[in-house]
């Protein structure tokens, strides 16, 4: 059995969103999403960790060479959504609640098919330092 390894790229990008359901009233909005919620939205300084899992070739010990993964994120994420409001800008996040959820989601379906060496493990999306959610795609 071949030992996988994990390597991981760290890129940042500011944007701004804001959290409402239009389906719900004014006040389901405001009592689910509290200061989300408010009309003109509000900023965030994201992080985004992409984690790519393969054996490292024997020819270079690189599970990815992580200069081609920066390279990646910078294109299919972070130059549609660097100071952008992700409510209005950004084609893939068009239509869903901009939770950090949803965004690590839509970010992982941004980076998949281009991940050629090895395979995308897992996208982790920091809306502060303190709160991240973490997609590992679907369950087989
Ligand atoms: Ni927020």
């Amino acid at each position: 059995m071949p030992s996988l390894l994990y390597v991981t790229r760290r890129a940042h990008f500011s944007a701004a969103h804001r959290l409402f359901n239009p389906s719900f009233s004014d006040r389901e909005n405001e009592a689910v999403f509290d200061k989300c919620a408010s009309v003109n939205g509000h900023g965030h300084n994201y992080y985004i960790e992409v984690t790519v899992a393969g054996e490292p070739d024997p020819r270079t010990g690189y599970v990815m060479d992580l200069k081609k993964l920066k390279a990646i994120i910078d294109e299919h994420v972070i130059a549609h959504v660097d100071h952008k409001h992700l409510n209005m800008d950004v084609e893939f996040l068009r239509g869903i609640i901009p939770t950090a959820e949803n965004i690590a989601v839509a970010c992982w379906n941004q980076l998949e098919p281009h991940i050629l060496n090895g395979h995308l493990y897992a996208v982790r999306l920091y809306e502060t330092e303190q709160n991240f959610a973490e997609y590992k795609g679907e369950h087989s």
